[in-house]
C-alpha cells in the first residue's frame, strides 16, 4: 500500500468520528507557484485564501482545534524578500478575514515566538488575539515563529529555573508538567493533535509539535496547499476515521 494518497476509496463520515484537534503543516506553496511560473510568493498568497476556505469547513465540520504551521524558526534563512512577505500575510489575513471569524465565532490564537515577529505582524497577530479572544467556536492556531525543538529547550530552563528556586521539586514533574509547560497549553483539553496533515509530497516533521504528536495519527498528501480542498480535507478525516487507535493497547 502506497504511503501517500491511498487509493482506497473511504468516504468521510460527517457522525463518525472528527479529530478535535487537526494540525497542517500546509506545505508546497512555493513548488504550487513555480508550477504556473509565478514567483514563489504567489504561492503564499494563493495558499492564504486556502487557509480562510480551511478553517470555516473545519468548524462546520465539528474540529474544536485547527493548528497551522505558517512560520517556522527556520524559515528565516529564507530569502529576505520571501520572509518580508511572509510577515505581511497576517496582517493582510486579518484585516480581511476579522468579519468572517466573528461571524463564525472562530477565536485565533498563536503558538511560537511572537516577540521576534516584525512589529506590524505581531499587531495584527496580537489584535486578532485580542478581538476574538470571547469567541467560544473553533481555536484557529497559528504556528508562527514556531520551533518544537526550541520549545521544549525554553520548557525545559523554565522547569529547571523553578525547581532551583525551590518551587517544585523534581518528583513533581511528569507528562502532565511538561505538557502544561509547552505552548500547547493554551488550548486547554485539546493541546494534543489526534490528526496532523503534511501537504505537498514531503514525508518529514519538519520540527512541528514533536512532544504533542507522541500518538497522533499522520496524513501525508502529494496535493500542494494551495490546491488544499475541503474534499481534501474530507479525505484526510475519512482515512482516520479508518485507523485503528491502539494507544499500545490491544
Ligand atoms: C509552505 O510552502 C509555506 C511556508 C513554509 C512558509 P513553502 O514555501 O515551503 O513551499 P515549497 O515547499 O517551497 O514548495
Ligand atoms: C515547514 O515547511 C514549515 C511550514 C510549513 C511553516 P518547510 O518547507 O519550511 O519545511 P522543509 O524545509 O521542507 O523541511
Ligand atoms: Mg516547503
Amino acid at each position: 500500500m502506497a504511503l501517500l494518497d491511498k487509493k482506497k476509496d473511504l468516504s468521510f463520515k460527517k457522525d463518525g468520528q472528527i479529530p478535535k484537534h487537526i494540525a497542517i503543516i500546509m506545505d508546497g506553496n512555493g513548488r504550487w507557484a513555480k508550477k504556473r511560473f509565478m514567483p514563489r510568493v504567489y504561492g503564499h498568497k494563493e495558499g492564504m485564501n486556502t487557509v480562510k476556505k480551511i478553517a470555516i469547513h473545519a468548524q462546520e465540520i465539528g474540529v474544536k482545534v485547527l493548528t497551522l504551521y505558517a512560520f517556522s524558526t527556520e524559515n528565516w534563512k529564507r530569502p529576505k524578500d520571501e520572509v518580508s512577505y511572509l510577515m505581511s500575510l497576517p496582517v493582510d489575513f486579518f484585516d480581511v478575514f476579522m468579519g468572517d471569524l466573528i461571524k463564525n465565532n472562530i477565536r485565533v490564537m498563536t503558538i511560537g515566538w511572537n516577540e521576534q515577529l516584525p512589529e506590524k505582524t505581531k499587531d495584527a497577530v496580537l489584535q486578532a488575539v485580542e478581538k476574538t479572544k470571547n469567541n467560544t467556536g473553533m481555536i484557529l492556531n497559528f504556528a508562527l515563529n514556531y520551533g518544537s525543538r526550541q520549545e521544549i529547550v525554553e520548557m525545559t530552563r523554565q522547569v529547571a529555573q523553578k525547581v532551583a528556586a525551590g518551587e517544585v521539586s523534581a518528583d513533581e514533574i511528569d507528562e502532565t508538567f511538561i505538557s502544561q509547560a509547552l505552548f500547547t497549553n493554551k488550548l486547554g483539553p485539546y493541546h494534543d493533535p489526534e490528526l496532523i496533515i503534511r501537504t505537498s509530497g514531503e514525508i518529514r516533521i519538519s520540527n512541528f509539535l514533536l512532544w504533542q504528536i507522541a500518538y497522533s495519527e499522520f496524513y501525508f498528501t502529494d496535493v500542494y496547499w494551495p490546491d488544499f480542498t475541503n474534499a481534501t480535507l474530507e479525505s484526510a478525516i475519512a482515512d482516520y476515521q479508518d485507523r485503528n487507535r491502539r494507544f499500545g493497547g490491544l
